[in-house]
């Protein structure tokens, strides 16, 4: 797990600085975003490369998360809106960390209540391992006695914001509002 420490209140792209605000965590020299590959859900596959044409904000979560995921990805499309008001695209991406559950079928029913322009990705256990670990995401499963659900899973929960050009540019705590959230992404984006 990797544990990153938000020291400087300012970091720069290409020497321009950027205000941290408190629910923006510094990314300066992370090594954190990469290459994966998933099935969206259509039922294709698709690449990060193919994926990210455009500034792209990811989450990892599940479906059937019974309190934090329902919310953030809400967030995430109130951001998505917020921001397409002052003419900027943003592609909203959900991978879940829950693949045995979240089928292309589940997703698809899922995202469509979620956002129009939402993509929701699943994959083979090994594919959503490799995806996770590029982004330094940690999920687990844990039984869930008493609960209507057979198992729930611990995993981190951040928004990545990542362009084409840049890989990952912002990384932002899941307390921070929607507004709070399309406006860093716009500051950050402007940055850029
Ligand atoms: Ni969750």
């Amino acid at each position: 797990v990797a544990i990153i420490v938000a020291a400087a209140v300012v970091f720069t792209f290409a020497g321009r600085p950027v205000d941290l605000s408190p629910n923006m965590i510094n990314v300066e020299g992370a090594d954190i975003g990469g290459p994966f590959e998933l099935t969206a859900q259509t039922g294709e596959r698709i690449t990060s490369e193919e994926l990210i044409d455009g500034p792209t904000l990811i989450y990892f979560g599940y479906t059937f998360c019974p309190d934090v995921c329902p919310i953030d990805v809400q967030k995430m499309a109130q951001a998505t809106d917020l921001l397409a008001e002052d003419g900027i695209a943003l592609t909203p991406v959900f991978v879940t960390v829950d693949p045995e559950r979240d089928t292309p079928a589940e997703l698809a029913e899922w995202a469509a209540a979620v956002h129009p322009d939402l993509v929701a990705l699943t994959g083979s256990t090994e594919d959503i391992r490799a995806a996770a670990d590029a982004y330094k995401v940690y999920y687990q499963k844990v039984d869930s006695e008493g609960s209507a659900a057979d198992y729930l899973m611990n995993h981190t929960s951040y928004f990545y914001l990542v362009t084409p050009g840049d890989g990952l540019v912002a990384m932002f705590r899941h307390d921070i509002t929607p507004e709070g959230l399309a406006s860093d992404i716009e500051r950050v984006l402007a940055a850029l």
